[in-house]
């Protein structure tokens, strides 16, 4: 095989290879949901996140919504298990992020402070180093 043959058929395979590491990833980070309310598995109960909105939304005022991990136990915070990054959407875009580091020094929840000047669905999305990724149910906030 002459060198320029090599370099060529050395690409492509390159290639293939980024390309299926990208799929992997992608189907990888499709967040999981609570599938039954009235029976949650202990996972589910424990990393399916709420999104908490304290009082009413004014319009232009500043609003605190608190994401907690799991909706029905606290995620434990361990030196081997914990939680990665705490994501808030609102209408489906993420306006705010909390990342973690490593080994479970931080809580299982976060705190935004949000301006609002219409009417939104927030959700919370989280990632959990041994668990991946979870959604939260929406939560419609009304702004006066
Ligand atoms: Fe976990």
């Amino acid at each position: 095989m002459e060198r320029r043959d090599f370099l060529k058929s050395a690409v492509v395979a390159g290639v293939v290879l980024t390309s299926g590491s990208v799929l992997a990833e992608e189907s990888k980070s499709e967040p999981q949901r609570l599938k039954s309310k009235d029976n949650p598995s202990a996972l589910e109960q424990s990393h399916v996140p709420v999104v908490e909105v304290s009082g009413k939304a004014k319009a232009g005022q500043w609003t605190d919504v608190t994401i907690k991990v799991g909706f029905m136990k606290e995620h434990p915070s361990t030196p081997e298990h914990w939680i990665q990054y705490i994501k808030l959407l609102a209408d489906g875009k993420e306006i705010a992020q909390t990342n973690y580091p490593a080994g479970g020094v931080a809580p299982s929840n976060a705190a935004f402070k949000i301006k609002l000047d219409k009417s939104v669905k927030l959700e919370g999305i989280i990632n959990c180093n041994l668990h991946g990724i979870w959604i939260s149910e929406a939560v419609k906030v009304d702004v006066a």
